[in-house]
């Protein structure tokens, strides 16, 4: 049994194709789709996302961000003895990802699985990962988010194509005799599963039903507000620490909107949270441990702090971590 898990290094890669709200609505524009940089950053925040060229998958993300996270902790790739990918846009059917990215980095052998709960995935993943290692059946993990939403975007939908983009991030999480990960809360109600979802399916040698996200955003505004809220709440009472005490809140990065209503609810202010969004779009699961790393490689999150990460996304599922790095 190990006593604790603690994030010793992190990780992220972004494809080096970047849209801004201009770029992408000429594109859009051209298929007879109407939008603009001003309504896209007042309703969003969102000013840019990067998209992956053809052919690259989540795991390729992956793999540039575990390099980068296992960098940051000294450590090799055969120093790892379990990978937890969370992603909705796997390269395959099957094998998982996780697998696929094992592979590419080298580090045969040792378990490696998908979860899948869209945008709330790592929050899902990272405390799978910390039960693992408390337990005593990992003590070196690599924990990632990775996704192309890109390519399961609907570009003559105006109202979720302008939202989404394509990244990886990924933590070390390592056996510790201190604390790191302090507490953590998920949650899913699946009688939400039609207003946020991909439904197609794969069946008999065709794609049957659509395969392009569908969502009806004001109905997944409204819940993720109070979700976040409640699993926020849920993860600080379990720890026994107070809002005011956190020193970052690093939210999933759906809408900068949603970002200020549950900063607002806990009384924190804005420059106490991490933000992407307006640089990255909504990256789905890969959302939270991007934030993290930017927010650790420009200096702003520092060894000591406390930091809570929350998500919420399709299924419908939510979550909090509360961590001390
Ligand atoms: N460009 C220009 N106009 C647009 C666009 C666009 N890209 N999209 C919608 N509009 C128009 C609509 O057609 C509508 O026009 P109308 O009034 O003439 O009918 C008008 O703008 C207002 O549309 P609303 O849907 O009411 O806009 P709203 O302020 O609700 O913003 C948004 C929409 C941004 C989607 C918002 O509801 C939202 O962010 N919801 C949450 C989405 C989210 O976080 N999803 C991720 C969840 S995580 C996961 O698991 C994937």
């Amino acid at each position: 049994m190990n006593t604790y898990s603690r994030i010793t290094g992190t990780g992220s890669f972004l494809p080096p194709r970047r849209l801004s709200n201009a770029d992408l609505a000429s594109k859009l524009a051209a298929k007879g789709v109407e939008t603009s940089h001003e309504w896209i950053v007042e309703r969003t925040g969102i000013e840019a996302r990067h998209f992956a060229d053809p052919g690259v998958c989540s795991s390729d993300l992956a793999l540039e961000a575990c390099r980068n996270a296992l960098q940051a902790a000294g450590l090799e790739p055969t120093d790892i003895d379990l990978i937890i990918v969370a992603t909705s846009t796997p390269d395959m059917v099957f094998p998982s990802t996780a697998c696929i990215l094992q592979n590419k980095l080298g580090a045969n052998g040792c378990p490696a699985f998908d979860v899948q709960a869209v945008c709330s995935g790592f929050i899902y993943a990272l405390t799978v990962a910390d039960a693992m290692i408390k337990t005593g059946a990992a003590k070196r993990a690599l924990v990632v988010g990775a996704e192309v939403f890109s390519r399961i975007l609907d570009f003559t939908d105006r109202t979720t194509c302008v939202l989404f983009g394509d990244g990886a991030g990924a933590v070390v999480l390592e056996a510790s005799d201190t604390p790191g990960i302090l507490a953590s809360d998920l949650h899913a109600d699946g009688k939400h599963v039609g207003i946020l979802c991909v439904p197609g399916h794969v069946s008999g040698g065709q794609v049957l039903g659509n395969p392009l996200l569908k969502m009806d955003g004001q109905a997944v505004f409204k819940l993720a507000v109070g979700l976040l809220d409640a699993a926020a709440r849920a993860t600080l009472n379990k720890a026994g620490v107070d809002a005011t005490d956190i020193d970052w809140l690093i939210p999933h990065q759906a809408n900068l909107r949603i970002m200020q209503s549950t900063a607002k609810k806990l009384k924190l202010p804005m420059d106490k949270v991490i933000i992407t969004v307006d640089q990255h779009g909504n990256t789905s699961a890969a959302s939270i441990p991007l934030a993290l790393d930017v927010g650790v490689r420009s200096g702003r999150v520092k060894p000591g702090e406390l930091i809570l990460l929350e998500g919420v996304g399709g299924g419908f599922t939510w979550g909090a971590v509360l961590l001390k790095m």
